[in-house]
């Protein structure tokens, strides 16, 4: 089949190349000629692991090509997926002005039946939108069908979970556009949900917002545990084991970041406010995830005696492991509380520090984890970089000025890092019942 994807971020860019590696002839536009040309040579523009050789093997295939040109691309398609950006406005609400003129260009360059793919995250009433656009600029009749189907990839993990999604949403409002969107995805053999354009819509912020929900439920009762001397992390686990919960997104720590669940929740309550709904559940998921840094950077202080002239090292930026990303990654809200009570700030990631630097010069790079430790008063592991679990820890603590870890991410064994001599804090780990664990 014959696709063009408009918007080359972390969603288009990855499905365009998934696409293409199933056989079809991808165009993928974007607006910026820097990213169309990166991606023309095989350079991603974003970081995500197996995407390069992805992309580079199907240029050579001359399945893919990029392109600024969203109006020729689409002449030469029948299907368009729109994967533009959707930042939020000062309101919380999305910015759709780039769906928008994603939906005029193509309503621009309608030359016979296409469909309209809407893969970014919208607020319900946006595929209605979408095709009343491209009503308003099609220069002949045209027909044309608009289709959700809202795209559940994670980043870090994006080729993977686009290849093996848990479900596929096709949101139509009749078959002919939904089928050709079924053929299109076949080959995945996965489950398929053809719902109405609403439904499909909803389907992306539910998901999303109560995913989110779990975080901040956890961490809630990661509150209760550390003031009552018990373990998030065994709740967390006995609460998982029941099939009703499972085990997926109930880690407590610093909390959700990302260029999803804040903005997605956020959006979600503008949503149920519009229809003049109760927004106070979508309030608290992001209040109490708001109070993560916070309450971690007051942990600091308190065992520090205070934080001015102290230095901290954090381990980790990007706001998942895996990733370069640092949209609302807790790693810059630490540093704001850290640099604004006057400590000084050293930092590692793997990747992200290139993407920190710009916004906090102030803060000391550093080459490794080790290289963090180094005179630090504290080291908070804010990103769980796989390369940060199996540390030498003993050299961490000899280079520390005072040997004080804290784990934003419950990532170690609390009992063996007081046993090597560090003073530890998790959060919601209160309990010291490692006598008993050997027991078991
Ligand atoms: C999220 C969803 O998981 C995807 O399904 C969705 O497609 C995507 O948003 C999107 O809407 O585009 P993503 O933001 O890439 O994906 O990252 P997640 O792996 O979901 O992690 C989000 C944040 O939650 C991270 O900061 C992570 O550290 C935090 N988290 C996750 C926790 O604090 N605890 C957990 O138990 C799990």
């Amino acid at each position: 089949m014959k696709i063009a994807v408009a918007g080359t971020g972390y969603v288009g860019l990855v499905t365009g190349v998934v696409f293409a590696d199933l056989g079809n002839e991808v165009a993928c536009v974007d607006i910026d000629p820097v990213k169309v040309d990166a991606i023309n040579k095989g350079q991603s523009p974003i970081y995500e692991p197996g995407l390069d050789e992805m992309l580079q093997r199907n240029l050579e295939e001359e399945r893919i090509r990029a392109t600024t040109d969203l109006e020729g691309a689409t002449r030469e398609t029948e299907v368009i997926f729109i994967c533009v950006g959707t930042p939020p406005t000062d309101t919380g609400e999305p910015d759709l002005r780039y769906v928008d003129e994603a939906a005029a260009t193509i309503g621009r360059a309608l030359n016979g039946y296409k469909i309209i793919v809407n893969k970014s995250t919208v607020p319900v009433g946006t595929g209605d939108r979408v095709r009343r656009i491209i009503e308003q600029h099609r220069a002949e009749p045209h027909e044309f069908d608009v289709v959700s189907n809202p795209e559940f990839l994670r980043e870090g993990s994006a080729i993977h979970d686009t290849l093996n999604p848990d479900r596929i949403v096709i949101g139509a409002d009749n078959a002919r556009a939904a089928m050709k969107i079924v053929e299109l995805y076949a080959p995945l053999e996965r489950p398929m949900l053809i719902t109405n354009l609403a439904t499909a819509e909803i389907i992306k912020y539910a998901s999303n917002t109560f995913l989110a929900l779990k975080i901040s439920y956890i961490n809630a009762i990661a509150d209760l545990c550390e003031r009552t001397g018990a373990d998030v992390v065994q709740v967390a686990k006995a609460m998982g084991y029941d099939q009703r919960i499972g085990h997926a997104f109930l880690q407590a720590g610093l909390g959700f970041g990302g260029s999803c669940f804040p903005k997605d929740v956020q959006a979600f309550m503008h949503t149920v406010q519009r229809y003049q709904l109760d927004p106070t559940l979508y309030q608290q998921i992001l209040a109490i995830n708001n109070a993560r840094p916070v309450q971690m950077v007051e942990r600091v202080r308190e065992r520090l005696g205070g934080l001015e002239g102290r230095t901290v090292g954090l381990l980790g930026l990007a706001f998942k492991p895996n990733t370069d990303d640092i949209r609302e990654a807790r790693a810059l809200e630490l540093i704001k509380l850290l640099l604004q009570a006057g400590a000084t700030v050293k930092a590692y990631d793997p990747v992200a520090m290139p993407r920190v630097q710009p916004l906090h010069p102030e803060v000391v790079y550093c080459r490794n984890a080790y290289e963090v430790a180094e005179n630090a008063d504290a080291l908070v592991l804010v990103t769980e970089w796989n390369e940060f679990r199996q540390l030498n820890f003993e050299r961490i603590r000899n280079a520390m000025r005072q040997p004080n870890l804290f784990d934003g991410r419950n990532l170690y064994d609390p009992q063996r890092m007081r046993k090597l001599g560090f003073y530890y804090y998790g959060v919601g780990r209160a309990a010291d019942n490692g006598e008993f664990k050997a027991m078991l």
